[in-house]
């Protein structure tokens, strides 16, 4: 089967080479380009499509692509966010994405994030390059002595909580479908604020929906105790950014680590070193001593990367030859 691997990163080169050395029976050709009105020709002579799209493919990219034969779209990501799903299914064509290709990569980002806020190593870090060897603002608090709320126990929400109760942190969760597996780990609250009450770490592992947005509110973070610290590793537009940031000036509220933020879509993946950012929100949290701020990299390890590849080039392949695929995306 002749395969097309559109959008690749340097990163992607190694699992793919090793895929390719693996199944010698296909023929995979790699390009930089992303799928797109201008681009979609580059699918003559090939059977099969994986994409990684950055902007959403223009509505004339599906016909073109059933016009060349070309019967699937297999996304190399969870989120499926970039595709007109019923629109592809109007012109015969499936979308599969990777949904679980790390989980274990978010969850040990969460607890590194949680640990550096409750180790204090920003403060250490600004001591030291003062040369100020004093212990003065360097107390910090072992997880075992916490309680950690978790929101969202499926896949990274489950592994998240698994790690935080390894190092001996009472985990309290909540989840409406709640999870057996969960329950060897942590208990669960009997609702989101119950679950809340009392938290000295809150992770935010649900998916951002009308119903979540802004979940984590004023209300929400005065439920936590005083000195508590939020980590968000979910999506930015869950937690309620005003809020945390005058939960933090009151002291309510210790720190706080953030990997997703409302309005990051213009920023996080670009290099804006020589221009302003033009969102003081933005500025303030990356200025604050108190706020560890990442780039949503949480899922972006070597594993997470290997199994985005091989999931897309197996889907890809899948789809293509029998019409369907186990992470077919249905339309909303
Ligand atoms: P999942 O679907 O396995 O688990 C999500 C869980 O949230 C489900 O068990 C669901 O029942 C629960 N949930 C739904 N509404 C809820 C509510 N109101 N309160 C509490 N729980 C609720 O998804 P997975 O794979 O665990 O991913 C979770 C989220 O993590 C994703 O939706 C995504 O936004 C985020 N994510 C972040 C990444 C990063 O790099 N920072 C990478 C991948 C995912």
């Amino acid at each position: 089967m002749k395969i097309l691997f559109m959008g690749i990163r340097d990163d992607e080169r190694p699992a793919l080479d090793r895929w390719m050395q693996e199944h010698p029976q296909h023929d995979v050709e790699a390009t930089t380009e992303i799928l797109s009105a201008d681009t979609v020709g580059m699918v003559d002579g090939f059977d099969a499509l994986t994409v990684q799209q950055v902007i959403p493919p223009e509505p004339e990219v599906y016909a073109a692509l059933q016009a060349a034969g070309i019967r699937q779209i297999s996304s190399r990501t969870a989120g499926t966010d970039m595709y007109d799903i019923a629109l592809a299914q109007k012109h015969g064509i499936v979308i599969t994405n990777v949904p679980v290709y790390s989980p274990n990569a978010i969850a040990e980002f969460a607890l590194t994030s949680a640990l550096y806020l409750t180790r204090r190593f920003a403060q250490i870090e600004q001591k030291l390059q003062h040369r100020d060897f004093r212990f003065g603002g360097l107390l910090g608090r072992e997880l075992a002595t916490l309680r950690v709320a978790v929101l969202g126990t499926g896949s990274i929400g489950l592994q998240t909580a698994r790690l935080f109760a390894a190092l001996g942190a009472t985990v309290v969760g909540y989840d409406p479908y709640p999870n057996d597996a969960f329950t060897e780990v942590g208990q669960y609250a009997p609702s989101l604020e119950e679950a809340l009450d009392g938290a000295d770490v809150l992770t935010l592992h649900m998916p951002l929906m009308p119903a979540t947005h802004h979940v984590i509110d004023q209300a929400a973070l005065a439920r936590l105790a005083p000195g508590a610290i939020v980590v968000n590793s979910g999506r930015g537009g869950l937690l309620d950014t005003q809020a945390l940031l005058a939960a933090l000036d009151s002291g309510h509220l210790s720190g706080a680590a953030l990997d997703t933020y409302e309005n990051e879509a213009q920023f996080y993946r670009y290099d804006w070193s020589d221009r302003d950012l033009g969102d003081p929100v933005l500025e303030q949290l990356l200025d604050r001593e108190d706020v560890l701020m990442t780039p949503h990299v949480a899922f972006y390890t070597e594993t997470a990367v290997e199994n985005l590849v091989v999931g897309g080039l197996e889907n890809a392949e899948l789809a293509a030859r029998t019409g369907t695929a186990p992470s077919v995306v249905s339309p909303a």
